[in-house]
């Protein structure tokens, strides 16, 4: 089969699109003929060698699968060949682990396509109960921009964020793939969002997506759009996937008592913490990594019910990955970009 290829970290030119050997199917294991494969922004850390160097080359990355089950093994009795599926964008890849729940709670939890091959390919090997099956009623390319994203959203806003109706939210990077899907959760559970951007492109975008309180952050200070926004209060609750640039405006940006969830670090991952301050002003942070099966399962429904939407930006054949690596790293991507094989 045909694959997007890496033989060593590095910058996108990297990747080769070349011949390797297909997959075979083993026990409890199912074959999925990709559809469409998202790319996420940990794809490009994966590729720098950023997540870990503990990568056997060559390697094929990519985490959001949609597809068709291409073959299944004989101990696999719910699966059939055709059946329209998505992979689980993280799972615990050590079997011992497979009973542990939540699973992202896994000591061998990874996002796919981390140290076993991903999606950036024709077929994909996968252990058949992390496989769901597509009923969203969308295209393969919408449907595999939302997986991970989804799930991240889920446990990031409302379990450990607890967004409830009426509250109000501020989720960084609101044109961000992760960011544009917190955005709508938050407004799917009834809060009031506000959200920033880098450049007045792509305000439309933000609102277009129901945020109701969009800034550029280039024009001004988010902490002081917000306490404007809230009469001085602060929001009860920021979703953060830049981290440590922004850590000491969002704290400023929460209210007494009001919980921060990190996510990520675009801005990178060191800072300082006033302790004084957390206490007196009784913050709750909270570190987030992807989500279960459960909340994977709770993302997917909101899709196919259309509560959330899937905001493609771009596809590119795989062949032609290292192009969509550079666009999602020029920072002018709005939602995702998405690979087709
Ligand atoms: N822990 C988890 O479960 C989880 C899940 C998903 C994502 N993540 C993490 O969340 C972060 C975002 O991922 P993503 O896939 O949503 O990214 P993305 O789609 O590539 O968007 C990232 C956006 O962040 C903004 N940004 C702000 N400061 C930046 C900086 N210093 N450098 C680069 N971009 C900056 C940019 O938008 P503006 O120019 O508009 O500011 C950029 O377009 C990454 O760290 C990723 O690993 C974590």
């Amino acid at each position: 089969m045909k694959a997007a290829v890496i033989h060593g970290f590095g910058g996108p030119e990297v990747f080769r699109y070349e011949d390797v050997k297909q997959p075979e199917v083993g026990p409890g294991e199912v074959i999925v003929k990709v559809a469409a494969c998202g790319i996420n922004r940990y794809d490009l850390y994966l590729r720098m060698g950023a997540v870990s160097t503990d990568i056997a080359f060559p390697h094929v990355m990519g985490a959001d699968i949609s597809g068709t089950i291409a073959a299944v093994a004989n101990d696999v009795d719910n699966w059939r060949v055709e059946d329209k599926v998505i992979v689980a964008p993280g799972y615990p890849i050590d079997p011992t682990d497979w009973d542990v729940r939540p699973e992202n709670k896994a000591p061998s939890f990874e996002v796919t396509g981390t140290h076993g091959w991903g999606g950036n390919a024709e077929y994909i090997r996968v252990p058949a109960r992390f496989v769901l099956a597509d009923d969203c009623g969308l295209e393969a390319t919408q449907t595999a921009a939302m997986p991970l994203v989804l799930m991240t959203a889920v446990h990031a806003v409302a379990t450990l964020g607890e967004v409830s109706a009426g509250q109000k939210v501020l989720v960084q990077a609101g044109a961000s793939g992760s960011g544009i899907a917190c955005v709508q959760m938050a407004k799917a559970l009834g809060a009031d969002v506000a959200t920033t951007v880098g450049s007045d492109e792509k305000l439309a975008f933000v609102r277009s997506a129901g945020a109701d309180l969009a800034i550029n952050y280039n024009r001004a200070a988010p902490a002081d759009m917000i306490l404007d926004w809230t009469d001085g209060v602060g929001v009860d609750v920021v979703i953060d996937m830049v981290g440590a640039s922004v850590f000491a405006s969002n704290l400023k940006a929460l209210r007494v008592g009001g919980i921060l969830v990190n996510f990520g670090l675009v801005g990178g991952f060191e800072t300082t913490l006033n302790i004084r301050d957390l206490f007196f002003k009784q913050h709750q942070i909270r570190g987030s990594f992807m989500g279960s099966m459960d909340e994977l399962r709770t993302g997917l429904g909101m899709l196919r019910d259309g509560k959330i939407r899937a905001f493609v930006d771009r596809t590119y054949p795989v062949s032609d990955v290292a192009e969509a690596h550079r666009y999602i790293d020029s920072r002018a991507v709005r939602g995702k970009v998405v690979l087709v094989p």
